[in-house]
């Protein structure tokens, strides 16, 4: 996993990143500079003098001041300082961006390129797949892969910085440095094996906060049989139960974390202060030196334990990089067709025609859902689809829409399968009002213009007034600038209804398919819409699903499903639904 995501961040921008390592090796040199003018500066002060052990370096930096033409005082080697620090400061600065711009682009570049996969998916993809695991795989998961990210940079900069900081220190005492790097190389044996348990706390918690996000979208969309329940206490109990979890597996991490940092100051400590008693005990060690081994010690051992600690980060992140990249490739091994470009709409001038049409959902056990459907819609006419619930009337319509795809048999309109990208072509041509009607959380404006982005005030209006919703909208407090609220909530099941109706008809279909579209209407609005429907008679195919007498009676044709098969005798139909009258039913069959 870690290689994929090696992998996916060196194709994302080597540029940028090769940019902000080489900033980093030129920090890192700032900061070795720095280190190196402690040495004049000590010599500076007088301290040198008694052993000169780096009598070398402060040759060289007289050298350099000397060349630069800078007297070599306190206050020349000060203002230096200064001038290193503020460019250093600028530096560091100007790189955080870019580490920042790198980071979050490969974040929105992972999240751009699964919600187009996500786009792209056929609807089983949605069918398999849980809309809160989504959720999280595109917020939670994608910042957690940023923040890997992050870390990876500032891994690769801790790891050039230390070269060059051993660099120097090799520079300063090769005894010395060796000993703290063999310290530092200890400690990081010694603490290897936290690192798998951190990627183990990774994945726990990544499905905890899984969880927690499953338990949200739940409770939120159940909230209101909830609360007429009162069953809010036990949501609170199953909720709290979940954020426990994520508290408690983040804990964990984080203790395993500063842990690695503690025990590294722990062993820093004891090494340096057995150093020191040795130094001390045995004698013949200079002041510089002294100053020099703790100047190391202090600048060589945190770097190991950073380095540790960021790559506890990286594998404590990449559970959620695999879940993205998991979900990823759900989404792209179910592709839909792509529409090829400049095609045209399917045209509907004759019939829709299903042909031994055999169905059934993954989940299903080997049951069909829809068995061996032979039956026509005629272009321009209106068909009554009815029959018991689960009888498979919504199924029918989903593959008349192309979301679902015979597993046996074969849909055609006017002679021309649908499948591959004749489904985009047929999808456009088609307004469809489902059972459960969707809203955005905008204005009635946008909620219609989101199904027809070109379309006109007058349309807008014109397709309020066929789903009888033209009065309705006026009467709203800002016409059709009215935000609708959350999934529409602020309006009434049938004026969310007529709404979803008018957005259809927006569109100008050559086919609508109506899936109980009005069962949520008074006696008075649903004649209204049916008559209105019945207006576009002779000029569009029309598929009306629906339970009531009164919808369906305008119908040229009726269909009946029971148990996800025609029915192919008047009696059958009337024994399953006893008060609807069946005019049509024979002919539906032929
Ligand atoms: N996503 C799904 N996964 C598995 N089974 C499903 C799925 N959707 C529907 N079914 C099953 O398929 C059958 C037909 O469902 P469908 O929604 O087509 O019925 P319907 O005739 O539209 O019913 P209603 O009148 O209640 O809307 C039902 O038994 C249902 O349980
Ligand atoms: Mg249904």
């Amino acid at each position: 996993m870690l290689n994929q995501y090696l992998r996916a961040i060196i194709a994302f921008d080597l540029k940028k990143i090769c940019i902000s390592l080489v900033l980093t090796v030129a920090l890192g040199l700032g900061q070795g500079i720095g280190l190196v003018m402690l040495v004049p500066l000590l010599t500076l002060l007088g301290l040198g003098k008694t052993g000169e052990p780096a009598g070398g370096i402060s040759t060289a930096a007289v050298g350099i001041f000397e060349w630069v033409g800078l007297p070599f005082t306190l206050l020349s080697i000060l203002c230096l300082y200064v001038v290193m620090v503020s460019l250093h400061a600028a530096a560091t600065r100007y790189q955080a961006v870019l580490n920042t711009r790198i980071t979050s682009g490969f974040t929105q570049a992972l999240r751009n390129r699964m919600y187009r996969a996500l786009c792209r998916a056929d609807w089983t993809c949605f069918l398999e797949m849980k809309t809160s695991s989504v959720v999280h795989v595109m917020t939670s998961d994608l910042q957690k892969v940023g923040f890997a990210t992050q870390q990876l940079l500032q891994l690769i900069g801790t790891v050039m910085i230390s070269l060059v900081h051993i660099g120097v220190a090799l520079l300063l005492s090769v005894p010395m440095t060796l000993f703290a790097l063999v310290c530092g190389g200890i400690f990081l044996m010694i603490l290897r094996p936290l690192n798998s348990r951190v990627g183990r706390f990774g994945h726990y918690l990544r499905d905890a906060s899984d969880s927690l996000y499953a338990a949200l979208t739940e409770h939120l969309g159940g909230m209101k049989v909830v609360k007429s329940l009162g069953l809010e206490p036990e949501n609170i109990r199953r909720f709290e139960t979940v954020t426990n979890d994520v508290t408690l597996q983040t804990v964990r991490f984080t203790a395993i974390n500063t842990a690695t940092r503690m025990w590294y100051q722990v062993g820093a400590a004891t090494a340096l202060s057995l150093f020191f008693y040795f130094a001390v005990t045995f004698g013949g060690m200079a002041a510089t030196d002294l100053l020099i081994m703790i100047f190391l010690f202090a600048r060589i051992l945190p770097r190991f334990s950073t380095l540790q600690q960021h790559v506890q980060r990286i594998a404590h992140a990449l559970p959620s990089f695999k879940g993205a990249l998991e979900m990823e490739k759900q989404f792209q091994t179910h592709q839909e067709a792509v529409i090829p470009a400049g095609a045209k709409n399917l045209s509907l001038n004759h019939e829709i025609c299903f042909s031994q049409v055999y169905f059934r959902y993954p989940q299903t056990n080997g049951a069909w859902t829809l068995e061996n459907i032979t039956c026509s819609l005629p272009a321009g006419k209106t068909t009554a689809l009815i029959g018991p619930s689960g009888g498979g009337k919504s199924t029918l319509a989903d593959l008349l829409l192309g979301l679902i795809t015979p597993d046996r048999g074969s849909i055609t309109i006017d002679g021309v399968p649908l499948q591959g990208p004749h489904i985009h072509q047929w999808r456009r041509t088609v307004g469809y009002v489902p059972q459960d009607t969707f809203l955005f959380h905008d204005t009635v404006r946008a909620n219609l213009m989101w199904a027809m982005p070109e379309a006109e005030e007058a349309d807008l209006w014109h397709a309020l007034s066929q789903s009888a919703a033209e009065e309705m909208v006026k009467g709203l407090p800002d016409g059709l600038d009215t935000i609708l609220g959350d999934r529409g909530v602020r309006l009434s099941g049938g004026e969310r209804q007529r709404i979803a109706l008018a957005r259809a008809l927006l569109r100008k279909p050559s086919c609508l398919i109506l899936d109980e579209a009005t069962s949520a209407l008074d006696q008075d609005n649903q004649a209204r819409i049916m008559d209105a429907v019945s207006r576009l008679h002779g000029r569009i195919t029309i598929l009306i699903i629906a339970h009531r007498q009164s919808t369906i009676q305008g119908a040229d044709k009726m269909i009946a499903l029971h148990n996800g098969k025609l029915l192919q005798k008047t009696r059958n139909l009337k024994s399953i639904t006893p008060r609807l009258k069946t005019k049509g039913l024979e002919k539906a069959q032929k």
